[in-house]
């Protein structure tokens, strides 16, 4: 039986892929050292699909460890997860970033290569296209210009494993370039769980939904935007997730690159009167100063991943917000009891 192997697969996004592949018939197997995830999450997978997860809690900076999961499974790909992913941190931080991200990558390239599995597909990031002004982003658009460290590791690993392929006959390399992810499994089972203040839209919105935090910071509305706020294509996690499962299914040898986005921007703005309107809640917020390194407006051109994966988001923002908030409700402290 098809086994794949994800690391972080107790993180956000890597939690809600474990769910899709496991309701896709496909066996996974999860490494994670739970350095910003919780095991929980993988308890919960196992409740929402009544089906069993080989946990194993490992650092796959460290090779030997990680073998040992090679060793008692036949992978047959991987998806790589794992990974920091504060752009903030990463500013202050850049050579544990450096480190933690691209050794975690040539670990996985290494075992792959002694174990001869022939896939990975990898959780990159819309922010490999810099701050380019020329939306929506198309796959062959230049890529490089990352204004924080976090985003250059996701470069950088690209050209790691775009290199790693070219070489090693056989072996696939999909890269998939994340636009804006939030929401929810809709059972509320789980979510996105940050440690300490969110750094991100949705989780600061759902914090503040909960009275977690008095009040949301709208980062400048002065941006050249329909309503002066940033732009964004959000994407619901579950759409995102089974973007996944649709490029394991379509792997093919060589280098392959998607954008995983549902080709809609939404503002600042239209995410809070959405959040309200959907889930009949106030978010207190006030407009402060732009935050250093925001673009204006991002959002994908998911033409290809329609195309050439037969994946297509099918959540609008209505569902991202209702799930989101269903999450937090739920469980306001997270994974935390
Ligand atoms: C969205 C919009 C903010 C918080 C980042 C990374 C990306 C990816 C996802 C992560 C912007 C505004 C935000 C707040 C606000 N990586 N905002 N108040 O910056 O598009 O993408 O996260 O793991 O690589 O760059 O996402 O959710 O931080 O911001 O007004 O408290 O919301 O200015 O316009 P971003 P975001």
């Amino acid at each position: 039986m098809a086994k794949v192997l994800l690391t972080g697969g107790a993180g956000y996004i890597g939690s809600h892929t474990a769910v899709e592949f496991l309701e896709a018939g496909i066996d996974v197997v999860v490494a994670d050292n739970f350095s910003n995830s919780s095991p929980e999450a993988i308890k919960r997978v196992e409740k929402i699909t009544g089906k069993s997860v080989a946990l194993y809690e490992k650092d796959v900076c460290d090779k030997d460890a990680t073998r040992e999961i090679f060793q008692d499974h036949q992978i047959d790909a991987v998806v790589h997860f794992a990974g920091f992913k504060a752009v903030g941190e990463s500013v202050a931080k850049p050579i544990e970033y450096y480190r933690n991200n691209i050794n975690s990558a040539l670990v996985i390239c290494e075992l792959m290569r002694e174990f001869d599995v022939k896939g990975i597909v990898f959780s990159s990031s819309a922010t490999v296209y810099g701050t380019s002004e020329k939306v929506p982003f198309k796959e062959d658009a230049p890529t490089g210009g990352c204004t924080n460290p976090y985003g250059w590791t996701k470069f950088m690993i690209e050209q790691i494993l775009s290199d790693f392929a070219k070489a090693t006959p056989d072996v696939s390399a999909t890269l998939l370039r994340y636009f804006n992810p939030v929401g929810a499994h809709p059972s509320g089972m789980i979510g996105e769980d940050p440690y300490g203040i969110p750094n991100n839209l949705a989780p600061y919105v759902c914090q503040v939904a909960v009275g977690r935090l008095p009040m949301l910071q709208v980062y400048g509305a002065d941006y050249d935007t329909p309503d002066g706020t940033g732009v964004r294509d959000f994407i619901h996690v579950v759409d995102l997730a089974k973007g996944h499962v649709a490029a394991y299914q379509h792997m093919k040898k060589g280098v392959q690159v998607y954008n995983l986005g549902t080709g809609h921007g939404y503002s600042v703005f239209d995410m809070i009167k959405t959040f309200e309107r959907v889930n009949g809640v106030k978010i207190p917020h006030k407009v402060v100063d732009r935050r250093p390194g925001d673009v204006a407006t991002s959002y994908a051109d998911p033409s290809r991943a329609n195309q050439e994966l037969d994946w297509k988001a099918t959540l609008g923002l209505d569902d991202m917000c209702r799930d989101a908030y269903n999450w937090q409700r739920k469980n306001p402290n997270g994974y935390r009891v």
